[in-house]
């Protein structure tokens, strides 16, 4: 099921409840939270205080993107701030095996994410473990960004993986806009995020519209 999964990190942030009632109004399952704290990557965005706020006013399923250092510190405030699939990077800890079982133990989905230098050995012994890979198709921190060609031959070589864990979500995380977007879903992905192609001056009904008639 091919799935586009909003990131608010490039809304006008004046906007945000009628922003979140446009993507209710449009049937959308899964809101990006883009987490960044000025030390895993050079910004810094928000925290489980404003999420727990926006979790009363989108319908589907928050997944926070922990863009942060040491992310076992804050599992359970992003638990209780109401999402439900927390995507850590394997970059970000040495434990990632305890890391996945702390994220399960509050029975939320885990994700695992990897920058585009990062090699894929660096989750396979997690493959099993994890409901979600998320491939990122730009260097973190930003949106806006150009989407790195080279990911695409790491998806490729990751599909065994859907072979050893067959509900494994495949997930690919910056540079996608209407122009690439069916690109990507043909390399086997599941679910895209999109930040600046639909948070825009054009507005999220206008730019999710545009990228639904795109999507073949
Ligand atoms: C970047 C974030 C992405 C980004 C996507 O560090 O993880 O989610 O906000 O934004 P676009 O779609 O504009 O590349
Ligand atoms: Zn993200």
């Amino acid at each position: 099921m091919r799935r586009i999964a909003p990131s608010i990190l490039s809304m006008n942030f004046l906007e945000l409840q009628s922003g979140l009632e446009s993507l209710n109004e449009y049937g959308i399952e899964v809101l990006h939270l883009d987490v960044m704290d000025g030390n895993f990557v050079p910004n810094i965005s928000f925290g489980p205080c404003v999420i727990k706020d926006l979790s009363k006013a989108f319908d589907g399923l928050l997944e926070a993107h922990l863009m942060i250092e040491r992310p076992e510190d804050y599992i359970e405030e992003f638990v209780k701030a109401g999402c439900g699939r927390i995507i850590v990077h394997a970059e970000s800890t040495k434990h990632l095996h305890r890391l996945i079982q702390q994220i399960k133990s509050f029975g939320v989905q885990a994700g695992v994410a990897i920058n585009p230098a990062t090699p894929l050995s660096s989750i396979e012994e997690v493959i099993t473990d994890v409901d979600l890979v998320l491939f990122m198709s730009v260097n973190p921190g930003f949106g806006g960004q150009s989407f790195i060609p080279s990911v695409g031959e790491k998806i490729r070589k990751a599909k065994k993986y859907k072979d050893i864990n067959n509900s494994l979500i495949f997930e690919v995380d910056g540079g996608v806009g209407r122009s690439n977007v069916n690109d990507v879903f043909e390399m086997g992905i599941d679910l895209v995020v999109m930040g600046s192609a639909i948070f825009n001056q054009d507005g999220p009904s206008h730019n999710l519209k545009l990228i639904q008639n795109e999507i073949s």
